[in-house]
């Protein structure tokens, strides 16, 4: 069973790697037995499912059971032994407890989330649970969204050209704004789980408007299906530091 890196090794810093694994660790801390959980999408999401197989095979969480928020982690989620539902997949099902990475964190928790191009499913399942934990190391620390790279936006492959320049129309103007059709290999645009396309949103210096105004413009675009700003959603923030601490921001 690993164990969580949460302390720089001796004579080195932590890679960023050791960071998302230690946050990732203490996150999998919170799951009591028979819990269902949201399961993320990414590198640091990646090591919550090692660790909850790991538990799982020790017998340590009896009647936990997940729910994917994307294809790649239904696929690792099955490999490591973590038991699969779907969203919906009973009258009673009930999510107690999603465990994701994010893109960005801004001081009031909103996220960025979906650079791995999972946002719809991740936004549908962590927005149903009960608790929703996200697991970052610092460097996704940001003073606003958009600070670090591109806001992505889930657009129908139907006319994604036309819905592209209506994003274009509703932020023209902008400090710095521009969007683009996020390519995928040889040249296709890239492909969704759900068949979609993603449109990606760029702010110079990050985002200085109101998140709520510029989500709610986005959703009214007709051909638009959700986009990457989680806001007011995270519960909880689990940041690990290069200094080795782990902090739980509530
Ligand atoms: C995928 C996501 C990921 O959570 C996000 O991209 C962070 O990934 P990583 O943990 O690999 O840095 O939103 O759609």
């Amino acid at each position: 069973m690993g164990s969580a890196a949460a302390t720089p090794p001796p004579g080195g810093k932590p890679t960023q790697d050791e960071l998302k694994r230690a946050a990732a660790h203490r996150a999998v801390e919170l799951v009591e037995p028979g819990m269902t959980l949201g399961l993320g999408t990414g590198s640091t999401a990646a090591h919550a499912l090692d660790r909850l197989g790991d538990l799982l095979r020790a017998g340590a969480l009896p009647g936990v059971a997940g729910v994917p928020t994307s294809l790649k982690t239904e696929a690792h989620a099955a490999r490591v032994g973590i038991p699969l539902l779907s969203l919906g997949g009973g009258p009673d099902m009930k999510i107690h407890l999603s465990i994701d990475g994010a893109d960005e964190v801004d001081p009031d928790l909103n996220l960025v989330k979906g650079r791995g191009g999972s946002l719809l499913r991740e936004k549908m399942i962590e927005g149903a649970g009960d608790r929703f934990v996200v697991i970052v190391d610092e460097s996704k620390l940001v003073p606003r969204l958009g600070c670090t790279g591109a806001i992505p936006v889930e657009v129908v492959p139907f006319g994604a050209r036309h819905t592209l320049g209506l994003i274009r129309e509703v932020f023209d103007g902008l400090p710095g704004f521009h969007a683009r059709l996020r390519e995928g290999s040889e040249d296709a645009p890239f492909v969704t789980d759900n068949g979609n396309y993603i449109v990606e949103m760029f702010f110079e210096d990050g985002i200085r408007g109101d998140l709520r105004d510029i989500s709610d413009r986005l959703l009214r675009i007709t051909g638009v299906v959700e986009h990457g700003m989680f806001l007011r959603m995270a519960t909880t923030v689990i940041v690990a530091n290069k200094d080795g601490t782990v902090a739980v921001i509530n």
